[in-house]
């Protein structure tokens, strides 16, 4: 098969890196891909959101089923075009997608079905949604309704700093249309987790589950990111945790969607706590999390591209997978500045002598090559070095010891990737 994968960052590297390995592929394109991605496919430059150019692309090369790694193709209506076109992909649609695109139609799908999640309202007016966080009181999260690139939630410990969020959001327009309306919800408290499920639109099955690093410094500290490090399998979702995360929040979404007419297909990632009275919702995400994708591509020993296509195909019925017991934990590596401003171009030396092996891969995320193939980085997280072990603890030090012999003065990581774990 010909395939084309759309994305540029560490999730499509680690998805690039399983396709290029699957029997069934035949010739592998990305758009637009990176340094490391270029390694297992051909790269065009073809931008992520450029849906008429994907589709353009795809026609002309007669590919066979494209695979969509980042969310903002998939809330546009990439997957939508991709079918009138007569090609198959993997990806919900855009109406399916709205579970992350708009967080309060999400929200009032999880009320509709009964879906564990906190405590909300609805606000498109400032005075209504000051008024609300004045009756509620804090601690109280803030959300931008649409998409806002992981930085639109604001947990606000206090009345002001909520008032605050809401004055940034629909005052100063920060996120732009994004923020037009607020969903102001409930402060939940637990432990996070990321449960991930493979679904075709009627049928679910569980896809692992992970732990990231959301803050940018050791112990939890300083703003948010995109995610700085995680870890495979989560050890809180055990086997009866598992369960009960599919029966009350994953099954009741794929049903609910196809009770609507807006069945979902492709992957969905449930931002979970897991609070004293069980697994609650937080968000949901309609394609894998990054790194979160690394370390299930690493545990995953099954061919990645049968299950892909058993999701197109409606076919997860019948779907087994393998997995290594083994964990994978994934260090990333940033722009020092990140995620703040940073420099770019600063020069990466040292990954020719750590060649990728089946227990250690360094996945790229914001990389490219200047013309005399020096390797460079250009983005905020630049490195996702993603390690296999015998626990958690082989797996940090197996991806310690791989970013200590990586020469890049200017790039930064966290040194405790995994620190949650380790203290169980
Ligand atoms: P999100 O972008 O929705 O994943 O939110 C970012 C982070 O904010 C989450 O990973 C949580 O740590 C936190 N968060 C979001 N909603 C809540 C909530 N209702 N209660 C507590 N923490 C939350
Ligand atoms: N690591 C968080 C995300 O992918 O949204």
């Amino acid at each position: 098969m010909k395939l084309l994968l759309v994305g540029s960052g560490g999730r499509e590297h680690a998805l690039a890196w399983a396709l290029a390995a699957s029997p069934l592929c035949d010739a592998l394109y990305c758009a637009p891909g990176n340094a490391g991605i270029a390694q297992v496919a051909e790269c065009v430059a073809i931008a992520a959101d450029d849906i008429a150019g994907i589709v353009g692309f795809a026609t002309e090369q007669a590919i066979d089923f494209v695979v969509v790694g980042p969310e903002a193709p998939l809330v546009a209506g990439l997957v939508d075009a991709l079918d009138e076109a007569g090609i198959k992909s993997f990806g919900p649609r855009k109406a399916a997608a709205a579970l992350e695109g708009s967080k309060g139609f999400m929200k009032d799908f999880c009320a509709r079905h009964n879906i564990p999640t906190a405590a909300y309202g609805r606000f498109t007016d400032i005075a209504q949604a000051k008024d609300f966080v004045a009756r509620q009181g804090a601690p109280i999260v803030v959300k931008a309704d649409g998409l806002a690139a992981g930085k639109g939630v604001v947990v606000a410990m206090t009345e002001a700093e909520a008032l605050d969020a809401i004055d940034m959001m629909m005052g100063d327009k920060a996120f732009g249309a994004a923020g037009a309306e607020l969903v102001i919800e409930e402060f939940m408290e637990g432990e996070e987790a990321s449960f991930f499920a493979l679904a075709d639109g009627e049928t679910a099955i569980p896809f692992g589950d992970a732990q990231d690093h959301k803050r940018v410094g050791d112990g939890d500290t300083g703003p948010n990111t995109g995610g700085m490090g995680a870890y495979s399998p989560a050890p809180i979702v055990d086997k009866a945790l598992a369960a009960r995360i599919m029966a009350e929040i994953i099954h009741p979404t794929v049903a609910g969607m196809k009770a609507e007419g807006t069945p979902f297909t492709g992957v969905l990632y449930a931002g979970l706590m897991i609070t004293s009275a069980g697994p609650r919702l937080i968000e949901y995400n309609v394609r894998f999390g990054d790194p979160e994708c690394q370390v299930l591509m690493m545990r995953l020993k099954s061919d990645l591209m049968p299950a892909l296509l058993a999701t197109a195909d409606r076919q997860l019925g019948h779907f087994d997978l393998r997995w290594h017991d083994r964990p994978a934990l994934c260090v990333v590596m940033a722009s020092a500045g990140y995620p703040g401003s940073y420099a770019k171009g600063t020069e990466i030396k040292g990954l020719d002598a750590l060649p990728d092996t089946a227990e250690r891969v360094i996945f790229h995320a914001g990389t490219a090559r200047d013309e005399a193939g020096r390797l460079l980085a250009i983005g905020g997280r630049v490195l996702g070095v993603t390690a296999l072990g015998a626990d958690i603890a082989a797996a940090q030090e197996k991806a310690y010891a791989a970013i200590d012999r990586i020469d890049w003065a200017e790039g930064f990581c966290r040194r405790d990737i995994g620190w949650r774990a380790l203290k169980k």
